[in-house]
């Protein structure tokens, strides 16, 4: 029997790979410690919460006293951190919050993680998962590889870079089995509707316009989520500790073309007349710092540890506008109270 703490599994990569771990590993304890913030939703786990391998934690990362309490409670065996401020937006808007969350928040799961494997750290895990945004921005070639050297640009990238150094450094003063990985742009179900993907689908069902940052000439590399849980499961068990595996689907978009994409699958779905959702395409005010291009290498992965991606970009694009479609209610509870606020503030202002 295994214990292992998932940080975060309220909010959207989490609640996949909450998801994944409850079915697949039911002989595992899955514990799913998160704060709730407005970016964490128990609603996303409906399907596995009263499953009786899986239970659900409200509380604090920062909160050390607590976090102590709870690896000396549970007999923790593994922790998947995936607990942050993820949005880059709102990053630039309250650079504090995520030096808190992503900084102090990491360095306290270490403290009490190390404190309390005190007996020896064999059979023990730390997964840190972090972003391909700590690289920086790529010109119009290239890939980031495991060895491209650190240079974050936004106070996110900064954040989750810093807590990046962190967790290394907690490998080689004190020997903490860490593991980490870096993502490409995730994609998919229950994403919160600040991020481009749910943002468009949000508002080309509700015929508001579709804000493109500058010239939409921005390149990121799509992930489906699924893929994303998949390959935390394979570095989970077969990653080797102290390394780092980057992660992506080989699979990049300039935000325009695949905004468009959407207009015509949207269309399609909503039965409109080709080309009414282009027309609420709408250029708007660059983001500060906005970095041009994100293309991940992934052949590390691929080849140590056998991962692959599963669903093609047609596919879960579909499955992604159709989840959309028949979950209203979620999107209606979701962006209600302060999403309004959050909305008003990022974009009728701009
Ligand atoms: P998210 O914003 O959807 O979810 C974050 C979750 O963390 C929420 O449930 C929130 O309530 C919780 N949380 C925030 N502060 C907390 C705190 N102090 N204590 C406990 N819980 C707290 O984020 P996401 O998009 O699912 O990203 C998850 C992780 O994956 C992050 O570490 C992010 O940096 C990384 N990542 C995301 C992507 C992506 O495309 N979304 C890509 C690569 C890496
Ligand atoms: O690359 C991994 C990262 O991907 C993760 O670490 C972050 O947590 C995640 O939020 C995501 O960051 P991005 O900034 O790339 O994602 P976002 O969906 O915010 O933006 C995608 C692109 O679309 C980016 O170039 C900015 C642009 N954009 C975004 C929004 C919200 C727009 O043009 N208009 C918008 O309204």
């Amino acid at each position: 029997m295994k214990t292992i703490l998932i940080t975060g599994g309220a909010g959207f990569i989490g609640s996949h790979v909450v998801r994944h771990f409850v079915n697949k590993y039911t002989g595992y304890t899955i514990l799913n410690l998160d704060k709730l913030t407005y970016a964490g939703n128990l609603e996303n786990l409906r399907d596995v919460e009263n499953k009786p391998n899986y239970a659900f934690i409200k509380g604090d990362i920062c909160d050390a006293g607590f976090i102590h309490h709870l690896f000396k409670e549970r007999n923790i065996d593994g922790v998947i951190h995936l607990a942050a401020e993820s949005h880059v937006d709102r990053s630039i808007a309250n650079p504090t919050d995520f030096v808190i969350t992503n900084i102090i928040g990491t360095v306290t799961l270490l403290n009490a993680a190390r404190a309390l494997w005190k007996n020896g750290f064999k059979g023990k895990r730390f997964y840190h998962i972090s972003t391909d945004e700590v690289y920086g921005s790529l010109g119009e070639s290239g890939y980031f590889t495991e060895h491209t050297a650190y240079d974050p640009r936004s106070p996110y990238s900064a954040s989750k870079a810093s807590s990046d150094h962190l967790v290394r450094a907690y490998f080689h003063t004190f020997k903490m089995p860490v593991v980490l990985s870096n993502c490409s742009n995730n994609y998919g179900p229950f994403q919160f509707p600040e991020k481009l993907i749910p943002l468009c689908i949000h508002n080309i069902k509700t015929s508001k316009p579709l804000p493109i940052y500058g010239k939409g000439e921005n390149v990121r590399d799509w992930l489906y989520v699924e893929d994303h849980a998949s390959a935390i499961d394979t570095i989970f068990h077969h990653g080797k500790i102290g390394e780092t595996y980057n992660i992506g689907g080989d699979n990049e978009w300039q935000n325009i073309r695949l905004v468009r994409k959407l207009c015509e699958i949207m269309d399609r779905k909503l039965r409109r007349e080709p080309g009414t959702s282009t027309k609420l395409i709408t250029f708007v005010k660059d983001r500060a710092g906005h970095d041009l291009r994100y293309a991940i290498d992934a052949s590390k992965i691929k080849g140590e540890l056998g991962w692959k991606t599963s669903v093609s970009f047609d596919e879960g694009l579909e499955r992604t506008v159709d989840w959309y479609l028949e979950n209203q209610q979620w999107l209606r509870n979701v962006t209600s109270g302060d999403y309004q606020h959050y909305y008003e503030e990022q974009y009728l202002r701009r």
